[in-house]
């Protein structure tokens, strides 16, 4: 595996399969990796801890950094190559400049008009769409890798695809299923900040989950989805059941929708989501 720290290495790779990341490397990134070797495609994987995607109060200076071990994971789930750019050579015209062009992006309504993610962290996807469209642009990738468990920034990043298909031509964003740990908690570099009692509460976020196919309407799963949340102990963003295209009100008719949680523990916040099918939706 090669370890690429120029721009202009990246030749050889064109065309191939990306797997963008900011590190902290774990099962869930795994993953990716090893559905992109599976397209038979060289993986690149991209390792940046983005400045412009993190709010003010945010945590950009305490986010995991743990090259030596992501090397490894990467290495072990079959990239052909990971790239580490630095801050300069991603924003070269420098931070300030960046920062103010990810607030000025052209950003798809998908970006902006939920009020989820784009409501709490106002900043981000200006942030996400602007890095993401320069790893786009240098790697010039036939395929992309993204979870589901950041629902939002997946679909954000799918409109931005197709609404430039003339920039990006050929390539697709191929869609991953969240990966759990067994007792169901979704894998996030941010787990790692939870101490034991924490980890326990943040169980509540995959019950509240569950708990919403019981339901039989929007309002009801969104209360017990609530309710969940607090009988762990979690402080509720939001917990809602929207149009898995839309992410507004899901559309009558349409045969899954998505329920989306962004929920804290102290100063941690942890998001996740999951499906739920047509009985739930035309109850
Ligand atoms: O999901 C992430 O890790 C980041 O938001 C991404 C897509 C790598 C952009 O920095």
């Amino acid at each position: 595996m090669k370890i690429i720290e120029n721009a202009e290495k990246l030749n050889e790779y064109r065309g191939g399969a990306l797997v963008p990341t900011m590190g902290a490397l774990h099962e869930g990134h795994a993953s990716l990796i090893r559905a992109g070797a599976a397209s038979g495609r060289p993986v690149l994987v991209t390792i940046f801890v983005n400045p412009t995607q993190f709010g003010p109060n945010e945590d950009f200076a305490r986010y995991p950094r743990t090259l030596d071990a992501d090397l490894k994971i990467a290495e072990a789930a079959g990239a052909s190559a990971v790239f580490i750019p630095t801050v300069e050579s991603m924003y070269p015209n420098g931070l300030a400049n960046a920062a103010s062009h990810a607030a000025q992006f052209s950003l798809p309504a998908i970006a902006t008009t939920p009020l989820l993610e784009d409501a709490i962290r106002p900043t981000h996807f200006g942030g996400v769409c602007l890095v993401v469209s320069r790893l786009f642009d240098l790697c010039e990738p036939s395929l992309a890798f993204f979870g589901e468990k950041d629902f939002q920034q997946l679909r954000v990043i799918t409109q931005m695809v197709e609404e430039n298909s003339s920039r990006w031509k050929s390539l697709k964003i191929i869609p991953c299923v969240t990966i759990r740990e067994p007792d169901g908690l979704a894998m996030s570099s941010r787990n790692r900040y939870l101490d034991p009692s924490q980890r326990t509460s943040a169980l509540g976020i995959s019950r509240a989950l569950q708990s919403a196919a019981n339901y039989s309407s929007v309002a009801a799963g969104e209360k017990s989805m609530r309710e969940t949340l607090d009988r762990h102990g979690l402080e509720t963003q939001y917990a809602v059941i929207r149009s898995e295209t839309t992410l507004c009100a899901p559309e009558s008719g349409a045969k899954f929708a998505r329920a989306l949680i962004a929920a804290k523990l102290g100063e941690i916040r942890l998001i996740d989501n999951a499906s739920v099918g047509i009985s739930f939706i035309n109850g």
